[in-house]
């Protein structure tokens, strides 16, 4: 027995769907009815209609009532969805029938819809009309065990033999439009066959249930892939094509000596089918988009690194360098990624076929660790580069490491970018002459008339005068000082501190600092940093009252060009501090953080006149 279907109309009659809807997308009048973008695909022009009982989206398909919109949006099931309803439409969920299931006998509908219209489609694959589909797959060097294996088929002309066989075992078509085999007119009812003229790939969830299709054309064509639109059953942002094979694989118990079996991400269904047929039997990939975060939560779930494959072209690198995006925020030590860029204009199908299994085995088992290509994807085409070009590549490495939330795993990313930066950029050490180059001399700054400075540009250089004072704080201060807005000579005097900083090379004191620069160019874009200024500094005791006194100055002139990012990461710093049981090393630290935040609150930010 299902929820009571009197209930579940009044629950629909209280839920306005344009209201609960309007929640979470921004809907505008048209006609009667109202119009948005829509929440299920990635669009700028509204093709998301919402009527009195149904909403339907003229982009990808996507189509229901108001609990099923629920449950697409939120990944609700149906009594969750009902319930959350009820509850904001003030109704009690009738006790007795709560746990009973019109939803699961509602997907039960449809993956039996489905089930029938691929028991339809296989055998069209072996009838006269659905010969082309079968020469194809054979073409492409499938064998029979793999077509018979992945389920493939032919989905008919279009004219309404699926229909009519499914209406054999009284499917509808409303049923076929529910379980994505429709097209659909705007009031949402079915208009005809989705997929015609395509051989048919079976769409399976993790745990081997039916829940799409997706179609190839013969040859060349638009689109050459079609996919099932999203429905109660199929979502693409969390599902992986093969997952349901690559998860028993990679599980299965392995006689002693085997080999692991890899988790493969590739692009498309041909990869994953032919890399099965090689004996990769963890290949996956996703529907035709770029891996979502949800999917690589998935994917963790089944192998802690799971192997991304990309065609090592230029967009296959900006893919994977995107997809790396991605992940790093979800990055942690058990969960991380491998990479593998294949040979230019390759893909995985490609190359089984083209170099056979041993090869494609290899570029597998050479996978570099995400850490080891991110360097490659982040500088990739940056040679030479100019101090601008510099600063701005070491800020988008010292950023990226700082997308990993897990603090220790993101210092060994920061170290390993900054590593490969060093050695593969490594700072020319120009002489200066005194006389020409690209700098004038050290002289004619010096006796240079003293530059007006703006506020924010005099915090900038009190803030690099200290370190080149005491360029022992450079260590502890090298994450935040990569993060602000510099002036352009400024971050160059940033970049030489940083550069020293890195190759081990920091002096202990800012005297031992300017006798090791001197005579070089950068002598004087440091010394127009200690003495440009309105407020030259000068420190002259150096006991350890003094060094917090000092940091103190710093992490105010620091709060004083950034604030609310001061504010948020110290008071993140101090809810770590507690949340790791206190530790006292680590509160001296922090200490000349709290003083100087403790100082911008109390309004000190005015009194300097800075
Ligand atoms: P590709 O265009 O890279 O092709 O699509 P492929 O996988 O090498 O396909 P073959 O070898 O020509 O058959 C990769 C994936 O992108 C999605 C599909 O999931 C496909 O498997 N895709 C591609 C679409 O969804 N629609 C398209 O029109 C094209
Ligand atoms: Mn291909």
């Amino acid at each position: 027995m299902g929820i009571e279907s009197g209930f579940l109309d009044e629950l629909r009659a209280r839920t306005p769907l344009a209201s609960v809807i309007g929640r979470r997308v921004k809907l505008v009048r048209s006609g009667r009815n109202w119009k948005g973008c829509c929440p299920f695909h990635g669009e700028k022009t509204p093709s998301f209609y919402v009527y009195d009982d149904h909403f339907h989206c003229f982009g990808c398909g996507v189509h229901g009532d108001v609990i099923s919109f629920v449950m697409q949006m939120e990944g609700k099931n149906f009594p969750e969805a009902v319930e959350e309803l009820a509850t904001s439409a003030g109704m009690a969920v009738p006790k007795d029938t709560r746990r009973t299931h019109e939803e699961v006998a509602h997907s039960q509908s449809l993956e039996d819809v489905l089930a029938q219209t691929q028991s339809v489609w296989s055998q069209a694959l072996y009838t006269p009309a659905g010969r082309a589909g079968l020469e194809y797959l054979l073409g492409r060097g499938l064998t029979r065990q793999t077509i018979e294996e992945f389920g493939l088929g032919w989905a008919g002309d279009g004219r309404g033999g699926l229909t009519n066989a499914l209406a054999a075992k009284n499917i509808t078509p409303q049923m076929m439009a529910e379980a994505g085999l429709m097209r659909l007119d705007d009031e949402g009812r079915p208009k005809g066959e989705l997929f015609w003229g395509r051989v048919t790939f079976p769409i399976r969830d993790r745990k081997g249930r039916l829940v799409s299709f997706g179609g190839r054309i013969l040859g060349d064509g638009q689109p050459k892939y079609l996919n099932g639109p999203e429905t109660a059953l199929f979502s693409k942002r969390r599902l992986l094509f093969g997952l349901d094979k690559a998860r028993a694989a990679v599980r299965a118990p392995r006689p002693k000596g085997a080999p692991v079996t890899d988790l493969v991400v590739v692009e498309g269904y041909m990869d994953v089918i032919a890399l099965h047929q090689a004996g990769f039997r963890g290949a996956v990939a996703p529907l035709g988009t770029a891996l979502t975060p949800e999917q690589l939560e998935v994917l963790w779930q089944v192998d802690r690194a799971p192997i991304l494959c990309f065609d090592g072209d230029g967009a296959g690198r900006r893919a994977a360098a995107r997809a790396a995006e991605v992940a790093l925020p979800l990055l942690k030590a058990d969960h991380s990624l491998r990479l593998c860029l294949l040979p230019e204009g390759e893909d995985p199908d490609s190359l089984v076929r083209s170099r056979g299994a041993q090869v494609v085995g290899e570029m597998f088992a050479t996978a570099s660790p995400l850490a080891d290509v991110l360097f490659d994807l982040l500088a990739g085409g940056v040679s030479n580069p100019g101090p601008e070009e510099r600063a701005a590549l070491r800020h988008k490495l010292v950023e990226t490491a700082a997308l990993i939330p897990d603090k220790a795993l993101a210092s060994e990313y920061r170290s390993t970018l900054l590593d490969r930066f060093f050695e593969t950029f490594r700072r020319k050490k120009g002489k200066g002459n005194g006389s020409g180059g690209s700098f004038p001399s050290r002289s004619s700054v010096v006796e240079a008339a003293p530059i007006q400075l703006d506020a924010v540009q005099e915090r900038q250089r009190i803030l690099l005068a200290l370190l080149l004072h005491y360029p022992e704080m450079v260590p502890e201060v090298e994450e935040a000082l990569c993060r602000l807005n510099l002036s352009d000579a400024f971050s160059d005097v940033r970049g030489i501190l940083l550069d020293l900083s890195a190759e081990g090379a920091l002096p202990e004191t800012g005297d031992a600092l300017l006798s090791a620069l001197a005579g070089q160019d950068e002598e004087m874009l440091v010394q127009r940093v200690l003495t440009g200024g309105a407020l030259p500094l000068s420190f002259e005791e150096k006991d350890s009252s003094l060094a917090v006194a000092v940091r103190t100055q710093w992490w105010h002139f620091y709060g004083l060009l950034n604030f609310s990012q001061f504010q948020q990461q110290v008071e993140h710093e101090v809810a770590r501090f507690w949340q790791n049981g206190g530790d006292s090393a680590e509160w001296k630290r922090l200490q000349p953080r709290l003083e100087a935040l403790a100082r911008l609150k109390r309004g000190e930010m005015e009194e300097h006149g800075l």
